[in-house]
C-alpha cells in the first residue's frame, strides 16, 4: 500500500547524458577535465556525447512517458547555465534547453525534482580551489539563487548537492572521481564541510526568499550503505558499524537533521587519530562559524540514495598513516550470501534499504523521505531481458512498501538509478545501470527498454491505480 499521492520516479544526473559538452557556449567542468586526462575513466571514455540528451531530450521523454513516471529526477549543469560558474555571464542557450525540459515534463504531469550539483564543478571554480576554498559557498549559493530564480516557479522540489560523502571522499582522498585530489586524510573533511555551508546558505536563500511565493521543498541527497556488525554479539564490531554509520551518513545528515554539527563519533575519531600521528596542521574536521547561515534544520525532508549493505568489524586502516580509513577504523566486508551483481561493490541487500529508513525515522525524528536513488548494475554483453533486476526492483519495492506500512516510516517517494543507460563515471559506459538500454555503438543512441523497465512500469501503473488505504476504509464505512 503505496500512498496515493506517491512519487514513482528515476533519475539522471547532466554530466552522465547530456552530452553537447561544449555545445551553445557551455563552459567545461571537472569532469570534462578529468575524462580527457588519460588513464582516469575506463578506456579512456568520457561524456563528451553520452546518450546526447542535450539533443535527444524528446527521446527522454518518449522513455519517462513509456514507464509512466510521476516524477523524474534530473541535474542541471552549472557550467552549461554559468559557464565560468559566476552570473557574470549567463548562457541563455542552457537556460531554454532546462526551461524546455521542465514545461515539456509537466505537460506530461511528470513533476520535476532538479538537483543543482551532481558532481560537475565549474572548471573555473576549480582553478580557485573547488570545494576546498571557502569561497565556493557563496559561489554556489548565487548559482541556486539563479537557478530558483529561473525555474523556480514550475519545479516544487530541490536537491542542492547529490551525495557529498562520494563527491568529498573519491574526489578529494581517493582521487577516482574529479578532480582527481589524493590529499588522504584532510580535503575530503575541507570539501564536505564546504558543501554543507554551501548547502545551508542555498536553502537558506531558498527559504527566506523563494518558498513564501514558489512553495518549494529543498534538501540534500544523502548517499549510504546499511552497515550491520559483522559478529553481532561483538562489541568492537558493533562500535565500528556505528561509525561506518557516522561517517558516511552521518557525516551530512546529522549536523542538518541533529545538532548543527558533526557527530560526536565522527569528531572524536577523527581528533584521536590526529593526535595519535601528531598532526599538526589545521583541524582536519572544521567547525561552523557562528556567523553564518546554521545547518541545523536546512532540509524539508530526507533524500536517501541507497544502493548496497556491508557487514562490518572492527580495525580498518590501521597503519597507513594520516587517511579517512584510519579515522573510522573498520573494515567493510560482503556477507557471501548477498550475491553481487555487475561491479564489486553492489552487493543485492534490498531489507538493507528497509533497515536504513527504518533507522533514519528513529534518528533523524521521523522525516519525510524519498529514496531518491536506487538500482542494479549490469556488465558484460547488453541483456534486455535482464530477469535479476527485475526480480532486485520488486524485492526493493516491497520493502520500501514494509517500511511504510509495517515501520511507519514517512517515505513520499521511489527513484529508480537510471533511467537509461549512461556515463557511470569512472566506469565509463562498461558498468549500466538503465531501464532503458543505450545503444553507444549506434550514432542514433537508440533507447531500448529493458524487461525491468516494463516491470517497473507495470508496478507503477498498478499503484497508481489500486484504491489507497484510506478510500478501502471509507468504502467499508
Ligand atoms: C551517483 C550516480 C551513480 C550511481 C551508481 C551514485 O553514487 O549519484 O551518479 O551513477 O551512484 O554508481
Amino acid at each position: 500500500m503505496f500512498p496515493r499521492d506517491f512519487a514513482w520516479g528515476a533519475g539522471t544526473a547532466a554530466y552522465q547524458i547530456e552530452g553537447g559538452w561544449q555545445a551553445d557556449g557551455k563552459g567545461p567542468s571537472i569532469w570534462d577535465t578529468f575524462s580527457h586526462e588519460k588513464g582516469r575513466v575506463f578506456g579512456d571514455q568520457n561524456g563528451d556525447v553520452a546518450c546526447n540528451s542535450y539533443e535527444l531530450w524528446e527521446k527522454d521523454l518518449e522513455c519517462i512517458q513509456q514507464l509512466g513516471l510521476t516524477h523524474y529526477r534530473l541535474s542541471v549543469s552549472w557550467a552549461r547555465l554559468l559557464p565560468d560558474g559566476t552570473t557574470r555571464h549567463v548562457n541563455q542557450k542552457g537556460v531554454q534547453y532546462y526551461s524546455k525540459v521542465i514545461d515539456d515534463l509537466l505537460a506530461c504531469n511528470v513533476s520535476p525534482m532538479v538537483t543543482l550539483y551532481h558532481f560537475d564543478l565549474p572548471q573555473a571554480l576549480q582553478n580557485e580551489g573547488g570545494w576546498t576554498s571557502p569561497g565556493i559557498a557563496a559561489h554556489f549559493d548565487n548559482y541556486a539563487k539563479f537557478c530558483f530564480q529561473a525555474f523556480g516557479d514550475r519545479v516544487k522540489l530541490w536537491i542542492t548537492i547529490n551525495e557529498p560523502q562520494v563527491c568529498a571522499k573519491l574526489g578529494h582522498e581517493d582521487g577516482i572521481h574529479a578532480p582527481g585530489l589524493k590529499e588522504k586524510g584532510t580535503a575530503a573533511y575541507l570539501a564536505g564541510h564546504n558543501m554543507l555551508r554551501a548547502h545551508a546558505m542555498a536553502w537558506s536563500s531558498y527559504d527566506s526568499v523563494y518558498r513564501p511565493k514558489q512553495k518549494g521543498a529543498v534538501s540534500l541527497a544523502i548517499n549510504s550503505d546499511w552497515f550491520e556488525p559483522l559478529h553481532p554479539g561483538s562489541g568492537e564490531d558493533m562500535k565500528a558499524a556505528e561509525r561506518d554509520l557516522a561517517f558516511t551518513m552521518g557525516w551530512f545528515a546529522w549536523p542538518v537533521f541533529v545538532t548543527g554539527d558533526y557527530p560526536e563519533i565522527m569528531r572524536s575519531a577523527v581528533d584521536a587519530q590526529s593526535e595519535k600521528l601528531k598532526y599538526s596542521g589545521p583541524p582536519r574536521l572544521p567547525t561552523f562559524s557562528e556567523d553564518e547561515p546554521a545547518i541545523l534544520g536546512t532540509a524539508d525532508f530526507f533524500a536517501l540514495n541507497y544502493y548496497t549493505s556491508r557487514k562490518v568489524e572492527s580495525g580498518g586502516g590501521r597503519g597507513e598513516g594520516l587517511c579517512m580509513k584510519s579515522d573510522r577504523d573498520a573494515e567493510e566486508v560482503l556477507d557471501p550470501s548477498w550475491p553481487v551483481c555487475g561491479v564489486s561493490w553492489l552487493a543485492v541487500v534490498p531489507h538493507g534499504l528497509r533497515k536504513l529508513l527504518k533507522y533514519i525515522k528513529d534518528t533523524f525524528n521521523n522525516p519525510a523521505v524519498y529514496v531518491t536513488e536506487n538500482g542494479f548494475s549490469q556488465v558484460g554483453p547488453p541483456q534486455i531481458e535482464d530477469v535479476q533486476r527485475c526480480e532486485f526492483y520488486k524485492d526493493t519495492i516491497l520493502e520500501v512498501g514494509k517500511a511504510i506500512e509495517e515501520d511507519g516510516v514517512d517515505v513520499r517517494g521511489y527513484f529508480a538509478w537510471s533511467l537509461m543507460d549512461n556515463f557511470e563515471w569512472a566506469d565509463g559506459f562498461s558498468v549500466r545501470f538503465g531501464l532503458f538500454h543505450v545503444d553507444f555503438s549506434d550514432a542514433k543512441l537508440t533507447r531500448t527498454v529493458y524487461r525491468s523497465g516494463r516491470e517497473y512500469a507495470k508496478i507503477i501503473s498498478r499503484y497508481k491505480s489500486a484504491p489507497c488505504k484510506g478510500e478501502q476504509l471509507a468504502i467499508r464505512d
